[in-house]
């Protein structure tokens, strides 16, 4: 089958040669691209069929059918009413119900007291969250934690990010006022404004903090993803571009005692991230530079140069502007890292395209793009041989690997 993705007309190369057509194949796909007139009529059937409110009664009557068509519904009523289970689950942040249920199961009024609730809404936030398994009942109407709201006390940069989807919630308020550019200037674009931003390199420390702080807390989910996939012990010296505050390169430098270390970064990101590696006494080896990656040479010297969720954030020409900033700046046999949530087969799709394809559209650039697409990018860029990398999380992080 050929990949959509890749066939896209709009997905021509915008920065290549001058040659129009998909930017990549995928091996062993054909060359023909099928029109929908190609749509095999089984499948129009098959849709014509599940459409009917006819059929749909049968469906929900028929023993053999049935399943199915209860499991079609719940998937639908989980998609419309997935808004309401996310604010669930930012009431049960903000309010801190997982670290008061830490240590054990507590009753309803203890819970109550703990959270600033009167019982009765205690009680209605603790049914709903045991129903989408935040916390669990634990017998004589008391709670404790449920599988997720444990696994979440274990990753505490997921709580972050659950917090900050305050901004995308009210942006995606009229999601189709958004798609059309109707509405005015985003909260999230707010949030990122080096994203589309004519001068990066002049963003005060105020304008950095927030979504700086977030990316350090959320990192090292993906850091612990990244170094699994890719040993750094064999390198001399690793540039972390777009760095943040660091923690990619703390991470790094847990793993290898030897390796020297670069950040490069916006000015007042990397002031941060100079506190940040004094605080993990791995400032001596390490150098810090501040500019404008788009403008900017970046420092020579690294074998390993890392881009950890960085290309995603940008249109394909500055992607492109990017990519070949970071060419320069590795020698011939040096390798890149590139690291990020893909779109495609490889990657997970609710994640690339529905959640980051309206991430990014209200943040006001950038997309997930499939391995393929970026390998080929890296390729324009002067990289050999890239490679998609096996992650344990492929839904937190892709990674491919290139050489100089
Ligand atoms: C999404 S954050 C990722 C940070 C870090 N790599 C991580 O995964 O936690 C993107 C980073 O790129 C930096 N950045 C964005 N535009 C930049 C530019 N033009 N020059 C230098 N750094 C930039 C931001 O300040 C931010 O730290």
């Amino acid at each position: 089958m050929t990949d959509p993705v890749l066939t896209d007309p709009a997905l021509t190369n915008p920065w290549g040669s001058g040659a129009a057509g998909p930017i990549a194949r995928v091996r062993g796909t054909r060359d023909v691209v099928p029109g929908l007139s190609a749509w095999p009529s089984w499948q129009r059937l098959k849709t014509r069929w599940i459409a009917s409110p006819g059929f749909q009664r049968w469906a929900t009557r028929f023993p053999l059918t049935r399943p199915i068509a209860r499991r079609n519904a719940a998937s639908l009523f989980d998609i419309g009413a997935g808004f309401v289970y996310s604010q669930v689950l930012t009431a049960c942040v903000r309010l801190h119900l997982f670290e008061v249920l830490r240590d054990g199961p507590l009753t309803t009024p203890e819970i109550a007291q703990s959270v600033g609730l009167r019982p009765d809404a205690a009680g209605r936030l603790l049914r709903a969250a045991a129903a989408l398994d935040l916390v669990a009942a634990a017998g004589a109407g008391g709670y404790q934690l449920g599988t997720l709201g444990a696994a979440l006390l274990g990753n505490p940069g997921v709580a972050a990010m659950i917090e900050h989807h305050a901004l995308l919630y009210a942006d995606l308020a009229d999601p189709v006022a958004l798609l059309r550019r109707e509405t005015g200037p985003a909260e999230l674009a707010a949030y990122w404004p080096y994203a589309g931003g004519a001068h990066p390199e002049s963003l005060t420390p105020a304008q950095v903090a927030a979504y700086s702080a977030l990316m350090a807390a959320s990192n090292g989910m993906v850091a612990d993803q990244v170094l699994a996939a890719y040993r750094v012990g064999r390198h001399k010296m690793l540039l972390d571009v777009g760095g943040g505050e660091g923690t990619f390169l703390r991470a790094a430098a847990r793993e290898s005692t030897r390796l020297r270390l670069c950040l490069f970064d916006l000015p007042a990101v990397v002031e941060r991230a100079r506190a940040r590696l004094a605080a993990a006494d791995v400032l001596d080896r390490a150098e810090l530079h501040g500019g404008d990656f788009f403008q900017d040479r970046l420092p020579d010297g690294a074998d390993l140069i890392s881009l950890v969720r960085v290309v995603h954030d940008h249109d394909d020409v500055a992607a492109m502007t990017l990519l070949r900033n970071v060419r320069r700046a590795l020698p011939a046999g040096g390798t890149v890292l590139l690291a990020e949530p893909m779109a495609g087969r490889h990657g997970h799709p609710k994640v690339a395209d529905a959640y980051f394809g309206f991430y990014l559209l209200a943040m006001g650039c950038g997309r997930a793009r499939p391995p393929e697409l970026l390998c080929d990018m890296l390729l324009q860029a002067g990289f050999k041989r890239p490679r998609l990398r096996r992650t344990a999380a492929p839904m937190l992080t892709g990674l491919i690997v290139a050489r100089g």
